[in-house]
């Protein structure tokens, strides 16, 4: 075995940093004219849209018979200041419960605080959560002490939408003060992601805004068939570890139309993930789309099938990154980045087998 023992197989690496030019750009980033034919075969030939897609449509056809639930009429107040968890909890309970498909509204104008929570599964239906309004998470962290990894997270549910439009604001201030990070003295612990995803099928997650979260944004981990469309991601550039998406040991998943601007990667795709096809994201500030890390701790890992078509990068440090540690195994194959945009990037295309980040030194491993 050599010292690093993670492969890099990437048999198509394709890079075409394209002349489009970026004045004219909008929120969500729709610059480049060139997208929408060159997208519509791309994504036929996979063929991802259309079998994620066909999960959903079985959802109109009872639409007539939707149980609309409203976390108002469960008691919660959307004040900012009363604690609606458990308020949540209940309307989650009789949603997760009904027989007929469920229409989860949070309603708009109002500003719900939740400490952690936890929407587990199975369903009994399809369940389709509008979040019209904000959902705001305690920023006293010891309400987090029965689970510091979560705030929002979301377990075991098919045929899940989540939208509506509205806001999901980590109120992170507290945890990136408090990270070893950004003070050296201080221990590294748990932080929360802000919304998790986790052993999740036929997934559809769009049309929202997260912002400051604790930790990463959003995160899907061990999910499969999932579409994650027109996210607007923001967290200040010098926040600790705030990944916009990250992508974990999941398969087939789709994201389209993100904009992310935050402190750490804009997208991580992480150990066990397949299918990963990314289409009209903007990145800046961040760390740019990283494959990895993969292998620390000695770990084997392997990522496939990745494309990455039509990103923007602004001011990232990095653009497209594949970070191995020094110890792991494994491969990452199938990888291809095309339709690339970047503008004052520091590292445009970096393959790091020498990654290390954590606070002592990665010694140099030996041939064995
Ligand atoms: C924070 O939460 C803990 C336990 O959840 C509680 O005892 C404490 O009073 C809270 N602190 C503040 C400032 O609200």
């Amino acid at each position: 075995m050599s010292i690093q023992k993670i492969i890099l197989l990437i048999i198509l690496f394709v890079l075409s940093i394209s002349t489009c030019r970026s004045n004219n750009l909008e929120e969500f980033g729709h610059d480049c004219q060139a997208y929408p034919s060159y997208l519509e075969s791309f994504i036929e030939g996979n063929n991802i849209q259309n079998e994620i897609s066909h999960y959903f449509n079985n959802i109109k056809m009872v639409e007539n018979k939707v149980k609309l639930i409203d976390v108002s009429s469960f008691g919660a107040k959307g004040d900012g200041n009363t604690d609606d968890t458990r308020a949540f909890k209940q309307a989650w309970q009789d949603a997760c419960s009904s027989n007929t498909p469920v229409n989860f509204v949070v309603q708009q104008n109002k500003n719900y605080l939740l400490k952690n929570i936890h929407f587990l599964g199975p369903c009994k239906s399809f369940i389709s959560m509008q979040i019209f309004g904000t959902l705001e998470a305690s920023d006293n962290m010891s309400d987090y002490n029965n689970d510091r990894r979560h705030w929002i997270l979301f377990e075991n549910v098919e045929n899940l939408v989540v939208g509506g439009g509205g806001t999901i604001n980590g109120n992170g201030n507290i945890w990136w003060q408090n990270s070893c990070k950004i003070n050296k003295n201080l221990p590294c612990k748990d932080t929360p992601t802000a919304l998790t995803f986790y052993n999740c099928n036929k997934l559809k997650v769009k049309n929202l805004k997260i912002k400051n979260a604790q930790q990463i944004h959003v995160s899907f981990e061990t999910c499969t068939n999932v579409e994650a469309s027109n996210l607007m991601i923001n967290s200040p550039e010098n926040s600790p570890n705030t990944d916009g998406i990250h992508v974990a040991n999941t398969h087939n998943i789709q994201i389209s139309s993100a904009t992310i601007g935050t402190g750490d990667d804009c997208i991580s795709i992480t150990s066990g993930s397949q299918k990963v096809h990314a289409t009209d994201i903007t990145c800046g500030p961040g760390h740019g789309i990283s494959i990895g890390s993969l292998g620390s701790g000695n770990s084997e890992a392997h990522v496939s099938d990745i494309n990455v078509y039509g990103a923007k990068f602004y001011g990232t440090t990095n653009g497209l990154r594949i970070k191995t540690w020094q110890g792991g195994s494994g491969s990452a194959s199938n990888i291809k980045f095309q339709h690339i945009d970047m503008e004052g990037v520091e590292n445009p295309i970096i393959i790091d087998q020498n990654y290390c980040d954590q606070n002592d030194p990665c010694k140099d491993q030996q041939l064995k």
